[in-house]
């Protein structure tokens, strides 16, 4: 019987590993216990384990309200120097790696109360969002540690993970969980939006036992403390999640600084499409549109940015949807019934509600929701002709929508192709040759049919793209921590 609070495994990566057990936001307990940790202490984001870093004070705010809710005093150049020279790798056996992993599994979820606190505080999380984080850091850290047993890597070295804020969790547990899995030791750079989160994440790591050398911490900007940590020769590889431009920038640094051989496994934006064909049932595709399209703010990298309507059931599904956004519940990331928080700071706001503005000028905007005062954004539903109309990633809650006839649905496919994304994919249809036929054609990572498109889960859904979105491996999959192992030694000869 799962402890008070808990509710049962949603899925299973196998009998002796199951998924993170869900939090029970029915549950009064748990609710009260949420409720206790809601204006608690935050953590202390200085750089951990090396001595106190030097650069700027950076102030975290609450995208909700505004509120300075703490000054970090940042790493530099220097403080990045010190560390990788204070670095050491986790030279545990793999039994032992793994049953820390599972320690701090168990204490991520002891202290649930103060994570979703501190992701609502820092990043604007939703609960519902706050808790789906956590059981995917909780996941991550339970499958890596899983597959070290299942593979016995041994380490590269000293491991870069430089990571986002949109999963300041999540995907810096996963990044970090994997790398020391491997026995690497690991510098950690979480966004400069999002450091509280991942102070609390490495103080609990330490506390079930990594070793201090093995895991530091490095708050600070990708210009210098981001860049330090890609442009040491010592560093045997780097970790990132974060736009394409950026994953970009970091090959061209590693291409002159570090051994040819160091992996760069980068995972990126998207461009994400979803076709919904005649046959589609109407009721469970809006669901799966608007949840897919503006659940986290549309701040998913997975999330639909571009529909496809076939024309004979357009203006009915279009009608539908705008229905549907109009019971979207706007605010207080910490209110249960919230469906959309806020962005994450005022120049995201800006950039996204810019994009609307222009669409509303040229006579596009079919839809748009007041956004509540502050740093939020309405969800908008705007016409394009196709895909190719959108230029850039729109990272927000922002739904682009066209409209294909029958006997162009493979022109739609090749223009989803053309754009070089390649992150995820929803199709709703309920013709199965149709679907495989444009599960053969489309180019994504993650392939989601009659569903929403969102929300992968650890070792049932390895989450990557590919092109533009990603190098590979996904994460959370059984390729990732070969890919972050030392190689293994040719066989000898004869
Ligand atoms: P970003 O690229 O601006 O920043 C990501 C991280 O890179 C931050 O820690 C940042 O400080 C660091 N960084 C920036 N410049 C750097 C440099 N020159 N050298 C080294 N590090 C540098 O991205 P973001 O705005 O934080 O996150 C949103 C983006 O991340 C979106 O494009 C989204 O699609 C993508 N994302 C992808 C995935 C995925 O799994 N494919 C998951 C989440 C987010
Ligand atoms: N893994 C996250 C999702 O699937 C990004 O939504």
């Amino acid at each position: 019987r799962p402890p008070a609070g808990l509710v049962a495994p949603q899925a299973i990566f196998g009998a002796d590993r199951p998924n993170s057990q869900g939090f029970d936001l029915t549950d009064a307990d748990t609710l009260a216990r949420i409720e206790a940790a809601r204006d608690g202490a935050l953590p202390d984001a200085g750089p951990l384990t090396v001595r106190p870093g030097t650069g700027a004070t950076r102030p975290v705010t609450n995208p909700a309200t505004g509120e300075t809710v703490a000054q970090v005093t940042e790493a530099d150049a220097a403080t990045v120097t010190r560390a990788i020279a204070d670095a050491a790798t986790w030279d545990a056996p793999v039994a032992e790696r793994a049953a820390v992993l599972r320690r701090a599994a168990a204490l991520y979820e002891r202290d649930f109360g103060p994570f979703f606190a501190v992701l609502a505080r820092e990043a604007g999380k939703t609960l519902s969002d706050a808790v789906g984080e956590l059981r995917e850091a909780v996941d991550f850290l339970r499958y890596y540690a899983g597959e070290a047993e299942r593979g016995d890597p041994a380490p590269r070295g000293i491991l870069t993970a430089i990571s986002p804020w949109n999963f300041p969790l999540a995907i810096f547990t996963g990044q970090v969980a994997a790398a020391l899995a491997t026995g690497a030791g690991v510098l950690a750079k979480p966004a400069e939006q999002s450091p509280l989160v991942a102070a609390m994440a490495v103080r609990l790591l330490h506390e079930a036992g990594v070793p201090a050398a093995a895991l530091q911490l490095l708050p600070g900007d990708g210009a210098t403390v981001g860049r330090a940590l890609t442009a040491d020769p010592r560093i045997a590889g780097v970790i990132f999640t974060g736009s394409t431009e950026t994953a970009r920038a970091i090959r061209a640094v590693m291409a002159d600084h570090l051994d040819p051989g160091a992996p760069l496994i980068a995972e990126t934006g998207g461009l994400n499409a979803m076709i919904v064909d005649s046959t589609a049932l109407p009721e469970q595709a809006v669901r799966d549109i608007v949840l897919s399209a503006f659940r986290s703010a549309g701040q998913r990298c997975s999330a639909l940015r571009c529909l496809y309507v076939q024309e004979d059931v357009a203006p009915g599904l279009i009608e539908m949807i705008q229905g549907a956004m109009d019971e979207l519940t706007l605010g207080d990331p910490w209110d249960l019934s919230t469906d959309v928080g806020p962005v994450i700071d005022m120049a995201a706001r800006d950039s996204i509600a810019a994009h609307v503005d222009t669409a509303r000028k040229q006579g596009r905007l079919l839809h748009e929701r007041p956004a509540p005062e502050g740093c939020f954004v309405g969800p908008a539903l705007i016409r394009i002709d196709g895909i190719a109309d959108l230029q850039r990633e729109i990272f927000g809650p922002v739904l682009h929508v066209a409209t294909f006839r029958a006997a162009d649905l493979h022109a739609v496919t090749r223009a989803v192709n053309a754009t070089g994304y390649g992150l995820t994919f929803g199709l709703h249809s309920r013709i199965d040759t149709r679907v495989q036929d444009i599960a053969d054609r489309i180019h994504a990572g993650n392939l989601y049919v009659n569903r929403n498109q969102i929300g992968a889960i650890v070792g049932s859904q390895p989450f990557g793209g590919e092109g533009l979105s990603g190098t590979g491996p996904k994460a959370g999959g059984p390729f990732y921590l070969p890919r972050l192992a030392a190689p293994a030694p040719a066989p000898a000869a004869g």
